[in-house]
């Protein structure tokens, strides 16, 4: 699915060139974690959960191991389980349903809408039924599904909203940032994510006191306080050091976005061709290019010219979680997508991250170009 993510001439993302800007800076706070040895949910984690909660708008940020922990604990903190039905897309990565199941409850399918890959609010409306208790947008590649009338379905209904906002740092819709819209966000700080660690990494954001208790106690073995067990919870804590190297990129977040949004743009404008659509942004949101993915029904012959010319790229979501054989058991693969299933033959994911020159962008627009003239 993927080829020389990491690697070859243009890699999809550069890790190596970001850790040797940012080293010294990194290696400071690592040996200042170490020389405090407060290692346990530490002066890093709380100060990242502060930091993540005000940069979001929200009252509370619960640092967890990783996303798919972050999307477990915040459903059973929403009271979510067996019987409970939870809308969802496929056009994501597969952790989105995963939590689903990890937490007892029946996922269920709706399509996503053409122009922005995000949950379609006429598909969620017509799927809702007397057992569905959440849904779970995706704010997809980086851009914010429509949270205005997704939520505008699901309020008077009482059903309960979480955001997946894992490719989504910093992405707003209508001027409120994403992790704050829904009942509680999560995000991921999976190394390749917009805000990451060197390592596995997690968050809920709410404004729900009640969620942000319920998801402190889940993560901790279910300890409301140190020594009392009130529930069976998780070891599923974030890590101190991983805490400490997300702090260090946060600083430069929001740099590193508009890094990203320049990029796109030039892509945006280097990519006119009849043969390919480039990614749409909907009016009142700001997309924040965790992937710079484009459609072409003349997929295969772009592939071959990248891969000839040593630049890598992705199709996510060639095989959607529906498609995968674990999913068969919960019958999954019967959900009719035909939005979804067109996309899964048609995207591809072109490099993008805050270190890519113009002259690479010029070159990757080049190749793609030259296999559609
Ligand atoms: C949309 C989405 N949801 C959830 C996750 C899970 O996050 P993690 O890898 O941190 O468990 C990811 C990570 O790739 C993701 O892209």
């Amino acid at each position: 699915m993927c080829r020389g993510v990491f690697s070859l001439g243009i890699p999809l993302i550069d890790l190596k060139a970001e850790y040797a800007e940012l080293r010294e800076e990194v290696l400071e706070a690592i040996d200042d974690a170490l020389g405090s040895m407060q290692l346990f949910l530490g002066p890093n984690v709380q100060a990242l959960e502060r930091e993540w909660a005000e940069f979001c708008r929200t009252e509370h940020a619960v640092g967890v191991s990783d996303g798919t922990q972050a999307l477990h604990l915040a459903l059973r903190a929403m009271g979510i389980g067996p019987g409970d039905e939870v809308i969802t897309v496929s056009w994501t990565f597969f952790a989105t349903i995963e939590a689903i199941i990890h937490a007892g409850a029946t996922p269920k399918l709706v399509d996503v809408e053409p122009e922005y890959f995000c949950m379609d609010a006429e598909a969620l409306e017509a799927a809702i039924t007397q057992r569905t208790r959440a849904i779970i947008p995706v704010h997809v590649y980086g851009h914010p599904a429509d949270m205005e009338q997704l939520g505008a379905i699901c309020e008077p209904r009482g059903i309960a909203v979480l955001e997946d906002a894992a490719q989504a740092h910093g992405a707003t819709d209508n001027g409120r940032r994403v992790g704050s819209i829904g009942d509680a966000g999560v995000f991921s700080f999976y190394m390749s994510k917009n805000l990451a660690g060197y390592g596995e990494g997690g968050i809920v954001t709410t404004s729900d006191d009640e969620i942000a208790q319920k998801v402190k106690m889940l993560r901790d073995h279910g300890q409301a306080e140190r020594g009392r067990f009130d529930c069976i919870g998780y070891n599923s804590r974030l890590d101190e050091l991983q805490a400490a190297i997300v702090r260090v990129k946060l600083r430069r977040l929001a740099e590193n976005t508009e890094k990203r949004r320049r990029h796109a743009a030039l892509y945006d404008e280097l990519l006119q061709h009849e043969d390919i659509i480039t990614p749409n942004v909907r009016p009142g949101c700001e997309h924040v290019y965790h992937l710079y993915t484009i459609r072409s029904k003349r997929r295969e012959e772009i592939k071959s010219a990248l891969e000839a010319a040593e630049i890598a790229f992705a199709t996510h979501y060639a095989k959607p979680p529906h498609k995968q054989p674990a999913c068969v058991a919960y019958g999954l693969d019967r959900a009719e997508l035909p939005v979804t299933e067109t996309l899964a033959a048609e995207v591809i994911s072109l490099p993008m991250y805050p270190g890519l020159s113009e002259s690479q962008i010029q070159e990757v627009a080049e190749t793609v170009l030259s296999a559609l003239s």
